[in-house]
């Protein structure tokens, strides 16, 4: 039954998802070997929250209809992110700009292969999300791992660091912003930072803006495309698929305004046929609106409440230190402080804890130490967690 469109989302709803064909909860017994009737599913990233009534309402619809012929264009979603982006991130883009992918890994993708030769690097800054590094490398590219500083337990950028590590092989360069798995929202003097390292380098700037939409209460994101002097090397990646929980729809956007970049770009959307789905198209389109402004709000506040709650009883767990969370859901634990070996503390969160996690080496150089957990679930599968991890490190205290 579809909610209705007056009532606010309970997002302390606890719904069942085992049996959905859905990778969070029934691939973790296969990958983790946690299953799904006692564990908690802290891993993939998606919500376990249905997304804002305005998108069932245009699922209901399309189904209601019942012919689901080729869309006839997503003019209406080019203008939707318009009216999103201006309104939310202080920005409009050209609706010309915008074009419509299968999601953002296959964005990714597509400018990897659009715009590099196999065997040219391709820099990441680590640890980040770790399909960057696997399309790269299943591309035949190489990854070039810049590993992100740590200041007082915050990611930061060490360009001079990176600048001597180029070796004029690279061509691109992948920003996650807000970053994941960190949590970081770049502030506008460090994105600043990377534009000037992409024109230092001559790199095509990609940046991965999926998470911007999910910053904490009070935090801003800055669009790159705010940034001065970068247009002419910039490809932005936005998707509603994060901020809404529709994953499963696979559709996201890469805007570009150079018109070079993008005469390519087009070329090879063109050379590979590729169009939206129409079940995603009205999917996004139906977010875009007031509805969904309002919804959002709800889930950040949530969202919010259910970081204070992991954080601070993460914290006091001797040995285990979260990295405060500026936006997205995914909370990154150090482990380093317990000296354990990272098969023990893998073999206590899963075996013991019976809790499904990304285990951080999977985000390249710098996660060694780290496992990233979701929290976009009930409050009360956190507190569960948190109730959980005190118990499988309780000789620590
Ligand atoms: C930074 C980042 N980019 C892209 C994606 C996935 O995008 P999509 O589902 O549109 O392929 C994720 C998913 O977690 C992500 O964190």
């Amino acid at each position: 039954m579809s909610p209705d469109r007056q009532t606010a989302p309970d997002f302390d709803e606890i719904i069942d998802r085992r049996g959905t064909n859905c990778s969070k909860w029934d691939m973790m017994e296969p990958v983790y070997g946690v299953s799904p009737d006692e564990g908690l599913a802290m891993w993939v990233a998606d919500m376990d929250f249905r997304p804002p009534a305005c998108v069932q309402h245009a699922v209901e619809e399309m189904a209601a209809h019942g012919v689901y012929g080729y869309a006839a264009s997503d003019a209406a979603q080019r203008e939707a992110i318009g009216w999103w982006m201006d309104r939310r991130h202080g920005w409009r883009p050209d609706p010309g700009d915008i074009f419509t992918t299968h999601g953002l890994v296959n964005a990714t993708g597509l400018c990897v292969d659009a715009f590099t030769e196999p065997g040219e690097g391709v820099v990441l800054f680590t640890p980040v999300y770790h399909a960057f590094a696997r399309v790269i490398r299943a591309a035949g590219r190489q990854v070039v791992e810049c590993p992100l500083a740590l200041d007082e337990g915050r990611y930061v950028p060490d360009f001079e660091a990176w600048d001597a590590m180029m070796t004029g092989r690279e061509r691109m360069m992948i920003l996650c912003s807000p970053q994941n798995p960190g949590g970081r929202v770049w502030s506008r003097a460090e994105l600043e930072g990377w534009a000037e390292f992409a024109r230092r380098h001559d790199l095509i700037l990609v940046s991965d803006e999926i998470h911007c939409d999910l910053t904490m209460p009070g935090v801003t994101h800055t669009a790159m495309t705010r940034i001065d002097s970068v247009a002419d090397r910039l490809l932005m990646l936005t998707a509603t698929t994060k901020t809404f929980n529709i994953a499963g729809a696979h559709i996201g956007n890469v805007i570009v305004s150079d018109p070079k970049l993008k005469a390519r770009f087009a070329a090879r959307m063109g050379a590979l046929g590729l169009s939206p789905n129409s079940f995603g198209l009205a999917m996004a389109t139906a977010a875009m609106s007031p509805d969904g402004v309002e919804w959002l709000e709800a889930l950040r506040r949530y969202l919010d409440g259910n970081r204070r709650l992991f954080e601070a009883g993460v914290a006091a767990i001797p040995g285990l230190k979260p990295m405060p969370l500026e936006s997205t859901y995914l909370e990154w634990v150090d482990f380093s402080g317990t000296g354990m070996t990272r098969e023990e503390v893998l073999a206590r969160i899963e075996s013991e804890a019976k809790i499904a996690v990304n285990h951080g080496t999977s985000f390249g150089l710098g996660g060694e130490s780290f496992q990233r957990f979701n929290i976009a679930t009930p409050r009360a599968r956190v507190a569960e967690a948190v109730a959980r991890l005190k118990s499988a490190f309780a000789d620590l205290q």
